[in-house]
């Protein structure tokens, strides 16, 4: 998706947006067709990218920041706009894989932003909150047939590839003692008390002119657009 951004590899260089960050390995990425941001009141355009995507040129999956686009400028767009790109997605047969690093583990209300939309990916990536920020780690999750089509003692059909910290033991109990404190209904309660103080105190601002959000992002995706 147009101002996405999923990381520095060349492969996630390729299907984020192109700009300063990644021009010096431009000749080094690979096509990718890209859909446009789901700007309030333009939900359709985007839905009907993917949708001809999806029908026109056989992509082998689609890769997207549910919910909210974060280093691309905290873009925000609704659930049903998530929903509806699973559903066209997985009427075309085409993998839909939600990078969840920066919107897991509770920023966006629920632990994962795609609950929101009632949507279970086939492959989901989460890092950042998933140790609650304390130490380095990240993990890939996806369906069981994902999973087992690189699962094999044939080495020639194995997915080998990881790094030298892959599982450290440090950073799995990290992750685990979050996962613990996720479970505590103590933390769901006070998400909930976050959500409505912030309700409350932002009610004083409707009134303020100045407080058109989507005139603001409108504004800046059409910057970004050039
Ligand atoms: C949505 C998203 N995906 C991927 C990444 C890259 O993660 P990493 O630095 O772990 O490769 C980031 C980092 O900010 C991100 O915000």
């Amino acid at each position: 998706m147009q101002h996405s951004y999923h990381g520095d590899t060349f492969g996630a260089m390729s299907v984020g947006a192109r700009g300063v960050f990644n021009a010096a390995y431009g000749s080094l990425l690979f096509d990718v067709t890209s859909i446009p941001f789901p700007a309030s009141g333009r939900e359709r355009a985007t839905l009907d990218a993917l949708e001809s995507a999806c029908r026109n040129e056989n992509p082998a999956a689609f890769i997207v920041e549910p919910l909210v686009l974060g280093a691309g400028g905290m873009l925000m767009y609704p659930a049903w706009v998530l929903r509806e790109m699973k559903r066209i997605c997985e009427a075309s047969d085409v993998l839909f894989i939600a990078d969840e690093v920066m919107t897991g583990w509770g920023r966006t209300g629920t632990i994962f932003a795609c609950e929101q939309a009632n949507v279970v990916p086939d492959i989901a990536c989460y890092s950042k909150g998933l140790t609650g920020g304390a130490l380095p780690l990240a993990v890939t999750l996806c369906r069981a047939e994902i999973f087992d089509a690189h699962y094999s003692k044939d080495r020639t059909r194995t997915f080998l590839h990881s790094s030298s910290y892959t599982a450290n033991p440090v950073a799995c109990a990290a992750a685990k003692a979050n996962l613990d404190l996720w479970k505590d209904q103590e933390c769901h309660r006070r998400i909930a008390a976050v959500a409505t103080m912030q309700e409350q105190a932002i009610e004083a601002f409707r009134v303020d002119p100045r407080f058109d959000c989507g005139a603001a992002i409108r504004m800046e995706v059409q910057r970004q657009s050039g």
